[in-house]
């Protein structure tokens, strides 16, 4: 009897993704804190890893697990986490899990410039603090509407925030690398939108050329009082010139769900009463977390079945419908 291939997880994948894997595979589960001990047991001829955008594979990892290894499936999207070379050389796959996340992720992006603009942060904290004197406090924020928003970069989860803001009557700009038309937003170039925007919201992925993007430069480039959302990669952005940013004023306020170092979250921002911060949730509802661990492990699957992965980078993937619905 042949014994199954071994699969290491590393992701917190939902029940739903090993009720996919288990049946075909040794599945070896040790989440995303395991340590080098264990992964030095679990990891030598795994046929798949599966990590999230927190966890980095590098050659080294690849390497632990050895010529065995055919996929490295990401619990997320993008792979910025993983030495795409790295894996080309060796022959691995890289597979993410782009479309079902596209809603959930819009609609945080959404709470986040609500949030961030109607300081809803600030005035819960009031509550809790029992700082609430019991009148109409002044705590001053600005709306949506009439306002411009700058979307920057115009991939599936920018152009859901671009449906979803619809109804509020913004003037809605847009940066994107492409040269294709677009739908529902005006395109400037980045330089322009930054100094146009009362709300720029961050949608790229995280590459080379997107590290830092909005750097010290970007931030003197936009109005004074904008705030900005960033619910793409905590890299987009330079920390310390954004806490400069919004302890000078030139930013107003800021809603990120994203850090250069997760989990680590700088003193800095945790400091300010203009931020709003949450821990990475962007993907983070029952029905959209489902979705990804069906399509992380269908990637796995179908890879180490010899088959073409749904959503493989560089490959001739199916393509992923963007989901409008959570999930669905
Ligand atoms: C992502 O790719 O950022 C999702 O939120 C999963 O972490």
């Amino acid at each position: 009897m042949t014994s199954k291939p071994r699969v290491v997880v590393l992701a917190a994948l939902p029940a739903l993704g090993f009720d996919l894997l288990r049946p075909r595979f040794d599945v070896a589960a040790g989440g995303p804190r395991v340590d080098s001990g264990w992964l030095r047991k679990h990891t030598p001829g795994a046929a798949g890893i599966v990590a999230d955008p927190s966890i980095p594979v590098g050659p080294e990892l690849m390497d632990a697990a050895g010529t065995s290894l055919k996929v490295v499936s990401n619990f997320g999207v993008g792979y910025d986490n993983i030495d795409i070379e790295a894996a080309r050389a060796r022959g691995v796959r890289a597979t993410n899990t782009p479309g079902v996340l596209t809603n959930a992720t819009a609609e945080l992006a959404v709470a986040l410039m609500l949030a961030a603009g109607r300081r809803i942060a600030e005035a819960d904290a009031m509550i809790r603090g029992d700082s609430w004197s019991g009148s109409q406090e002044n705590i001053l924020g600005r709306e949506l509407a009439g306002a411009t928003v700058g979307l920057v970069g115009f991939g599936r989860i920018a152009q859901r925030v671009a449906a979803l803001l619809a109804p509020f009557e913004v003037r809605l700009l847009c940066s994107s690398r492409s040269s294709g038309p677009v739908r529902d937003a005006e395109r400037l170039a980045l330089d322009d939108l930054l100094a146009e925007s009362d709300f720029v919201s961050l949608h790229v992925p995280l590459t080379p050329e997107t590290r830092h993007l909005v750097d010290a430069n970007a931030f003197a480039k936009m109005k004074r009082g904008a705030i900005l959302v960033n619910t793409s990669r905590g890299a987009v952005v330079d920390t310390q010139a954004l806490i400069d940013a919004l302890r000078s004023g030139r930013l107003a306020a800021a809603g990120l769900d994203v850090y250069e170092d997760e989990p680590h979250v700088p003193p800095g921002l945790c400091d300010l009463p203009n931020t709003v911060l949450l821990p990475h949730i962007g993907s983070a509802t029952a029905a959209t977390r489902d979705a990804m661990a069906r399509l992380c492990a269908e990637n796995v699957i179908a890879v180490i079945d010899g088959q073409e992965p749904p959503a493989a980078a560089g490959g001739r993937s199916r393509r992923i419908r963007a989901s409008t619905t959570a999930g669905s």
